[in-house]
């Protein structure tokens, strides 16, 4: 961790972010618009590369509305092989290169049938389906306890700050549950079934992860997700990572003017 955290706090001149975003499938463009510093992933010791097509892989510092933002262009995923302690390390580094505030963003599939693709959705809880947990392994107590309180993952004033962002870009936002499966296989529609009968309205690959690290060494966290497209049994057609990457790219706009708005107001 401190080689890390040495090595980027020299590439960026000591810049100190205090709100860190994760930029999902297809909304990475943001971060090429706004960027003081870039350090690709590859170059930093203990960081692993981004594999994934239309993930970028590089962390990017800027300020943006007056916030000094650090930002995971692409993250890492743990269908890809990688351990689910290796794919959160970069939350503990913005942790402890000073953020406070943690946005989680990503592409989604719609669980809950009244969403649409392009639809934008706030996290207001997760349910943990991936079989795994970041938290596994010794406890490095300066980071924080061993069993956290989980009640209030995604908080509620950033979504309060969210929902008024929403309606001041005259965006029609979404609430609702995010449903974590390891992937890479898309879900079945009997498991989609299950996910909405256990209260689930959108369902993702990414981010639980992320947000349970967060949560547990203090960092307030703010869940986006694009709805990319119905999930699996809702329509006929069949699911594909091209279709989500072409439904967050249309929503890209509104999801640029949003986030411009909420870094302006939290
Ligand atoms: N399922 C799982 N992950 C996803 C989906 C989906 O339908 N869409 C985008 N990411």
């Amino acid at each position: 961790m401190q080689d890390t955290i040495n090595f980027i706090k020299e590439k960026t001149n000591n810049f100190e972010p205090e709100i860190g975003i994760i930029l999902g499938s297809g909304l990475g463009e943001f971060a090429d618009e706004y960027c003081e510093h870039s350090i690709p992933y590859s170059d930093i010791p203990n960081f692993i590369k981004s594999s994934v097509a239309g993930h970028k892989g590089r962390l990017v510092f800027a300020e943006i509305q007056g916030k000094k933002v650090v930002m995971m262009q692409g993250r890492n995923h743990y269908y890809e092989g990688h351990s689910m302690q290796e794919i959160t390390f970069p939350v503990k580094v913005m942790k402890k290169l000073g953020v406070k505030t943690l946005i989680l963003t990503n592409a989604a599939g719609s669980v809950n049938e009244c969403f649409r693709p392009g639809d934008l959705m706030l996290i207001t809880d997760h349910i943990n389906f991936m079989g795994a947990n970041p938290l596994v392994g010794s406890n490095d107590d300066t980071l924080g306890e061993r069993f956290p309180d989980m009640s209030e993952i995604y908080k509620k004033d950033l979504i309060k700050i969210a929902e008024k962002c929403a309606e001041k870009s005259c965006l029609d936002i979404q609430k609702g549950v995010y449903f974590a499966s390891s992937g890479p296989s898309y879900e079945t529609p009997a498991e989609i079934r299950m996910a909405r009968i256990i209260g689930a309205d959108a369902v993702g690959m990414s981010t639980v992860p992320e947000a349970i690290v967060a949560n547990y060494c203090g960092l307030k966290v703010l869940g986006i997700s694009c709805i990319s497209n119905a999930a699996s049994g809702i329509s006929d057609v069949k699911l594909s990572h091209t279709e989500v990457i072409e439904t967050t790219n249309k929503a890209k706009s509104r999801f640029k003017a949003f986030i411009l708005e909420i870094l302006k107001n939290i």
